[in-house]
């Protein structure tokens, strides 16, 4: 008994004694901090003390982490100053100054310029918080009232923590802007900075001295115009404020992840998040990676958008102003209206407003603005000012609520993806041309088949596959080579049939001069039928292997998919996405896939996956689309369970693989092979596991720590579990999944898979693996 007591009291002894060796959080007034002494946050997230950055032999007072990726610097308060030797010191006045003092004569080094006067019986008090900010407090001894006096929240460098205001104080008139580091070894002032410009509506700039490199859009009310808008992002919030006092931007961690924003000295702004398991730091964002991202790149009144070649262009009733430039790809003289504006003129033709949709607004800083007026007030403004160039709203939301003017040429516009319209200004006689384009048929048709003979190789590869089942069924398979004929005419039943014959001669017998391309397995020539009607043949041949080696890629998988960063596999879902869609849905005859798998994705020098082999393809009319076979084919692992069990096979069968296939391409394990010490579920219920969990990041294959977008693959995880759920009414359809994979929107939380485990196959009595039609042996694997 008493043994047992004396161990309790050791143990608190013990205790006492390690929080007494802790470091402490406060700084009182007139005491040394010598080099070498550090502050310790009250939870040990960060540290401060002196430190000498790299390989420099300097000594900065800094903060650090502490508990994770110790030492990564998010502050320093002598950037400009170096202490050159050890024996610098750090010193609180009572006053609440705060210097630095270096060398044996304690020269002053470096000071806050924060004294205040303060009453014999209040004192200063220093203190790191743990979220990274040293605060100097003004403290009574009688009563626990603290004032502020000082903050190095206040005056940021190169990384915004959550809580770090971007803006301006508008009372004191103190800026709050990033600037980079001058070098990896040197903290002092660089060339880059993010401010907060505060002329016209707010907005923010990335800047290269004085040189205006990119802008981020003003705030719309649930983002900033052209930067991503996260929702339902669950690992940090933005808020703007904007009232009398001040305007600021500020961003704060909803869960457990740590965040910093951080401008590299060499330019970039990195949101970066710390992975434990990993322990290193992820970008999370890296804003500004596309080219549309550079300042105004297209010019007065040019439209940026990332997905056209060339990425410029003039917005409605604007031409070049210059065209030869413009032709030489070099955009920044932009563009000019076609019919002058007739503003003045008040007898003649009146203005109006050309919508544009979602677009990035363009630049504020010639801007007028008014939070409560509403959109009609808004146009009525900028019709009775004749240097009024455009206008919208302020506030996206219910429908959009401010109004915000433009008083000069509308500069750095984009194409967005985020609902958010301008109204630009123009001669009413130029809308009437707008409004009404004259539609020429003849000319759309041409379009249309144009598009047809460009289009996609999904349609000549369906194509292909359907027609060689007819021909199989027909036994008229020849020998010399399988082709078929994919023709424009409005046969939504069916595909016409050509003689060898026919197309030999509208292909000028497979001339050279006829080939427009190469598809997945074979080239594909144009073709001109008697009749007139353009056709687009594709040609396979069976002995020859020539392009198919080079088409069939299988290098999802993880022994060779280190080569494949993350960029280019999120490319490759988005691109099978597509691809479905089109079966499902774009294509005129309704096609269910039934084999998707990776097998079947082919990818192209370019790494854009085709998806082949239509082998157990069906197609189908109208609204039939859910039909059901005695003879259920289809890979293992990637089955649908209704499929599997009843037969049933519908487009969300397809969803189903396609999945799998996500879940594959993102962990780089296949599913069915997939074994985990814990447990005994396949990769589907594995990915289950740490969904639920929340760390579904873990699922992602080591190999892309270093290239990976967390949101981007934490998003293709979800929709992924989502096409995997159990009823196929829960999956969603391809359309959206595509919407999904693209969008910043909130996603659903998907129920628990199917086939989670590897048992789950096992119960099913009925699932051969037979190839329906030899059509595969193409593929022949
Ligand atoms: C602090 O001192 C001032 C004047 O010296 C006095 O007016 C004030 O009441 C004191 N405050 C407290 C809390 O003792
Ligand atoms: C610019 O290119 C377009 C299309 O290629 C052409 O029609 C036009 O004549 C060119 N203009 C100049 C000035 O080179
Ligand atoms: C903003 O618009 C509202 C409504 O039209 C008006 O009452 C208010 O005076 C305007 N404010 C400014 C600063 O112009
Ligand atoms: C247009 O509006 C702006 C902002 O209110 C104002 O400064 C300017 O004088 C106006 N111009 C004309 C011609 O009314």
């Amino acid at each position: 008994m008493e043994g047992h007591f004396i161990h309790i009291l050791f143990f608190i002894a013990f205790i006492l004694l390690l929080s007494h060796c802790t470091a402490l959080d406060t700084l009182p007034a007139n005491q040394a901090f010598k080099d070498g002494n550090t502050l310790v946050s009250e939870g040990e997230m960060f540290e401060l003390g002196f430190f000498s950055p790299g390989k420099s032999k300097n000594r900065y007072l800094g903060i650090w982490y502490k508990k994770i990726s110790y030492g990564t610097v998010v502050w320093v308060a002598n950037r400009e100053t170096p202490v050159t030797d050890r024996i610098g010191m750090l010193k609180l006045s009572k006053h609440g100054e705060l210097v630095i003092l270096g060398g044996h004569r304690k020269n002053l080094v470096w000071s806050s310029n924060s004294a205040v006067s303060v009453w014999s019986n209040n004192s200063a008090v220093g203190q790191l918080l743990d979220n990274g900010n040293l605060v100097i407090w003004n403290k009574n001894e009688k009563s626990t009232n603290l004032n502020l006096i000082w903050q190095s929240f206040d005056y940021p460098g190169d990384t915004i923590l959550p809580g770090m205001k971007l803006g301006k104080d508008l009372v004191t008139g103190l800026q709050w802007f990033m600037t980079s580091w001058k070098s990896h070894d040197d903290p002092s002032i660089g060339v880059y900075s993010n401010v907060h410009d505060t002329n016209g509506y707010p907005q923010t700039f990335s800047l290269q001295g004085d040189v205006l490199l990119a802008r981020l859009g003003p705030w719309n009310g649930l983002g900033f115009s052209g930067f991503p808008i996260e929702k339902e992002n669950r690992i940090y919030t933005t808020k703007f404020v904007m009232n009398k006092k001040e305007i600021y931007h500020t961003y704060e961690l909803k869960g457990v992840v740590v965040q910093r924003i951080v401008i590299t000295w060499d330019g970039k702004t990195l949101f970066l998040h710390w992975i434990e398991r990993i322990k290193d730091w992820i970008v999370y964002a890296n804003a500004g990676v596309d080219s549309c991202n550079r300042f105004s790149l297209c010019g007065p009144y040019g439209m940026c958008s990332i997905n056209k070649q060339p990425p410029c262009s003039c917005m409605p009733g604007f031409e070049p102003r210059n065209p030869e430039e413009w032709n030489a790809s070099d955009w920044v003289s932009g563009c000019k209206r076609k019919k002058p504006l007739n503003c003045e003129n008040k007898k003649g033709e009146r203005d109006g407003f050309w919508k544009i949709e979602r677009v990035k607004v363009p630049d504020t800083r010639r801007s007028w603005y008014n939070v409560s007026m509403t959109l009609g007030e808004c146009e009525m403004a900028c019709k009775s000012n004749c240097s009024c160039t455009g206008y919208t709203s302020i506030d996206i939301r219910n429908g959009g609520s401010g109004c915000l003017m433009w008083l000069d040429e509308l500069l750095d516009t984009r194409e967005y993806d985020v609902n958010q319209d301008i109204y630009i200004r123009m001669a009413a006689t130029e809308l009437d041309g707008l409004v009404n384009p004259q539609f020429d048929l003849s000319k759309k048709k041409r379009t249309l088949t144009a598009v047809l003979l460009t289009s996609s190789a999904v349609t000549l590869l369906f194509a292909v596959a359907y027609a060689c089942r007819k021909i199989k069924k027909q036994s008229h398979m020849k020998k010399q080579g399988k082709w078929n004929v994919h023709d424009e005419k409005d046969h939504l039943d069916d595909l016409q049939f050509f003689s060898l014959h026919e197309v030999a001669r509208a292909t000028t017998n497979f001339s050279v001069s006829n080939r427009i391309g190469e598809g997945g397995f074979g080239p594909v020539y144009k073709g001109l039928l008697d009749d007139g009607k353009e056709i687009a043949v594709k040609r396979l041949s069976e002995t020859s292997q020539q392009g198919l080696d080079e088409f069939k890629n299988e290098v999802i998988y993880e022994t060779r998919s280190w080569m494949l960063n993350w960029p280019q596999r999120f490319k490759i879902i988005h691109g099978i996405a597509r691809g479905i869609l089109y079966l499902h849905q774009d294509s005129r005859l309704q096609i269910i896939h039934r084999d998707i798998k990776a097998g079947n994705i082919l990818l192209d020098g370019d790494m854009n996956p085709k998806i082949s082999d239509f082998g157990l393809a069906r197609k189908f009319v109208g609204q039939d689309t859910i039909a059901k076979t005695k003879k259920v084919v289809g890979t293992y692992g990637y089955i649908s369970p209704e499929y599997a069990v009843h037969g049933r096979f519908s487009i969300k069968s397809d969803v189903f693989s396609f999945g799998v296939l996500v879940l594959e391409i993102t962990s780089g394990k296949k599913n069915r092979e997939f074994s985990h010490g814990d447990h005994n579920d396949n990769l589907l219920g594995h990915a289950w596991r740490l969904y639920k969990q929340g760390r579904s990041i873990e699922l992602m294959s080591g190999s892309l720590h270093a290239s990976c977008v967390i949101s981007e693959v934490l998003r293709s995880i979800q929709v992924a579990l989502l096409c995997v759920q159990h009823h196929a009414e829960d999956r969603p359809t391809m359309l959206s999944v595509v919407l999904m994979l693209v969008s910043e929107g909130a996603l659903p939380e998907p129920k628990q898979p199917a086939f989670f485990s590897e048992e789950s196959y096992h119960q099913l009595s009925s699932l051969p693996s037979v190839d329906e039609c030899t059509i595969t042996v193409l593929y022949a694997r």
